[in-house]
Order: structure tokens, then C-alpha cells, then sequence
């Protein structure tokens, strides 16, 4: 059987720490482009990745390159492109440079590689997503947006933390954007198979569940120079996986929704279960009336934000 073929848009960051997990497991060939500005860069971190193989021992050949020539027929494109967080900023203030890159790089893919599964990383993540699904024209089950799974670590991590125990037992979902309003749902969350609720106290919950929505900015205040990158990247590379592995996962992705959860046709945080062909189903499940009401305010939030750069890019 052919390796995949996984083309990474963006060689900063989180595109090549991308590069890196997905080489470390060995989930296929990888392309890494960045553009022509960037001069050899992405060809010096390709080759630096290849040079660890015999270490680490993975057969992946890593290529990079700033010609869309090379992404071709690419089965999985991850799209890091686009400028990341510096103190003080929030996502959304990336809105306008990033969506202009999002249809520049999403116009390239859809001619390159038309049969691809697009991953998009760049922020603001639920309007970017919507963007590339847009300009790709691209069926939803293979247009989706990595948010989910970071979120969802960094509360895991947090509630190890508090309890003492492996990050392993803890199983948790968070909803809605990738922002300020993102939703967990303690009914889904449990460690060692014991509800959350009976562990921690609902106070203490809440604070966690706060840093998780802040995870982003406290990453962005202590490194002051950009954005975290090895957990965004470790997210990217689990969805990566579940599509070239077809392994099924149900985690939480930015998904496109119309019916599921009446949200109208957006891209937000749900449920899916994630395999070969993409997006396979949406997981609807019952929310209490607190966190349905915390849901559509993040669904609003994400139309909000889509609405602000249709206004941007026409004008
Ligand atoms: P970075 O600045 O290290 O890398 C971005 C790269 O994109 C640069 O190398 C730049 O040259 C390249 N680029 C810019 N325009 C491009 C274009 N038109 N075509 C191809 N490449 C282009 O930034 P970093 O830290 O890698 O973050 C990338 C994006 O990912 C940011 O928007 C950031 O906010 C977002 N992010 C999203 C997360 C998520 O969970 N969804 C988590 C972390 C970051
Ligand atoms: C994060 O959550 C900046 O979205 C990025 O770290």
C-alpha cells in the first residue's frame, strides 16, 4: 500500500512540529511548504527532520519546498499558514491578514491536491475553517478544523494536575469555537471511568475550565514571541492519523453543521468520529439547558466572527 501523502502548509511552528509528530509516527510522506519569502527555510527544516529517521527510526520521505508543484495529489493538507498570536492580541485580531492567506493557500490546494482532506490550524479557527470550505468548494466531510483536540488536552492536563493522576485516565469534551467561549461538558468528562463531578467541586471545576479557555494566552504570555505550537501540532498529527489510519476516533473537531445541534451551517466544536473519508458523522448528544445556552452563545460568537471577515475580505 502506498505511504499518504501529507503536504503541511506553513513551515513555522506549528507546521513543522506537525511535520515532526507525524514523522515520528510514521503516518506517511510529508511535504512542508512555506512561501517563496521564507527562501530555503522549509528545504533546511525537511532535511533536519529526515536526518533524525535512523535515530528515531520512521521511513517517511520529508520534502520541503516552496512550489505547490511538489503538494500534488497530496491526501491529507494541513494548513498552518497565516501570522500567530503576540501578547496582548487575540485570535480573532489575526482575522483579516489570516483570511486573505486562507483563500490565497485554499485556491492552490483545490487545483493541486482536489481530492484532499483539508486540517486547518490557522486562527481564528472556526472562520478560517468556514473560509477554506468555501473557497475549496471542497464536500464538508473533508474540510475540518483542529481546535478540539488541544482544547480538550489542555483541560485533560489540567485536571491530571489537579487530581494526581495519569493523563491517561482522563477523558473529557469541550464544545463550540476555539475561543473565549468554549463549552465543556462535565457529563462527558470523567477520570478513571468515575465522573468528574464526584471528584473535584463544582468551584474548583470552574477554575479549571477557565484556564482551559485562557490555555491559549497563557502559552502566548509566557513565551511573548508567538503562540504554543508542540501541543496545537501533537492535535493536528492525532487527526491526521485517525484519516490515514482510518481508525474511527470520536473527538472533537471543528465540524461543519447544519441540522446537527440546529446551528445553521457553520463550522464549530462537536463530536465526530474521524476515519478515512473524513468528517464520518457528527455525534449529537443530549446538553443540559446551561450548557446549551453556553453552546449557541459560542455558536453566535463563531457567526459573529464569520460575518466580521465576509465584511473584511469585500472590502
Ligand atoms: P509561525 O509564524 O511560526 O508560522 C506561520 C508560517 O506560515 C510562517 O512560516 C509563514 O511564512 C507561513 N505563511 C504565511 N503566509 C503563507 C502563505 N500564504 N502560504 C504558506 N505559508 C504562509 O506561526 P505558528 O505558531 O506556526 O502558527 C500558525 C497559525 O496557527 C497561526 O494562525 C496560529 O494562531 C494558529 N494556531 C492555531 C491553533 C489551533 O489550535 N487551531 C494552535 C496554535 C496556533
Ligand atoms: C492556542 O490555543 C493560539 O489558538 C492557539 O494556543
Amino acid at each position: 500500500m502506498a505511504r499518504a501523502k501529507i503536504t503541511i502548509i506553513g513551515a513555522g511552528n506549528v507546521g513543522a512540529t506537525t511535520a515532526h509528530w507525524c514523522a515520528a509516527a510514521e503516518l506517511g510522506d510529508i511535504v512542508l511548504l512555506d512561501i517563496p519569502a521564507t527562501e530555503d527555510m522549509p528545504k533546511g527544516k525537511a532535511l533536519d527532520l529526515m536526518e533524525a529517521s535512523p535515530i528515531v527510526g520512521f521511513d517517511s520521505n520529508i520534502v520541503g519546498t516552496t512550489d505547490y508543484a511538489d503538494t500534488k495529489d497530496s491526501d491529507v493538507v494541513v494548513i498552518t499558514a497565516g501570522i500567530p498570536r503576540k501578547p496582548g492580541m487575540s485570535r480573532d485580531d489575526l482575522l483579516s491578514t489570516n483570511a486573505k492567506i486562507m483563500t490565497a493557500v485554499c485556491e492552490q490546494v483545490k487545483s493541486t491536491s482536489p481530492n484532499a482532506m483539508i486540517i486547518v490550524v490557522s486562527n481564528p479557527l472556526d472562520a478560517m475553517v468556514q473560509q477554506a470550505h468555501k473557497v475549496t468548494g471542497f464536500p464538508a466531510a473533508r474540510v475540518m478544523g483542529q481546535a478540539g483536540v488541544l482544547d480538550t488536552a489542555r483541560y485533560r492536563t489540567f485536571l491530571a494536575m489537579e487530581l494526581g493522576v495519569s493523563v491517561e485516565d482522563v477523558s473529557a469534551l469541550l464544545l463550540g469555537g476555539h475561543g473565549d467561549t468554549m463549552v465543556p461538558v462535565p457529563s462527558c468528562t470523567s477520570v478513571g471511568g468515575i465522573p468528574v463531578t464526584q471528584l473535584i467541586a463544582a468551584e474548583r471545576l470552574e477554575e479549571i475550565v477557565q484556564r482551559t479557555r485562557d490555555g491559549g494566552a497563557e502559552i502566548v504570555k509566557l513565551l511573548k514571541t508567538g503562540s504554543a505550537y508542540y501541543a496545537p501540532a501533537a492535535a493536528t498529527a492525532q487527526m491526521v492519523e485517525a484519516i490515514v489510519r482510518d481508525k474511527k476516533r470520536l473527538i472533537p473537531c471543528a465540524a461543519y453543521c447544519d441540522q446537527e445541534y440546529g446551528v445553521g451551517g457553520y463550522y464549530v466544536g462537536v463530536p465526530v468520529v474521524l476515519g478515512a473519508a473524513g468528517v464520518e458523522r457528527i455525534v449529537e448528544i443530549d446538553l443540559t439547558d446551561a450548557e446549551k445556552a453556553g453552546f449557541q452563545k459560542s455558536v453566535d460568537a463563531v457567526k459573529g466572527l464569520v460575518a466580521t471577515m465576509g465584511q473584511l475580505l469585500a472590502s
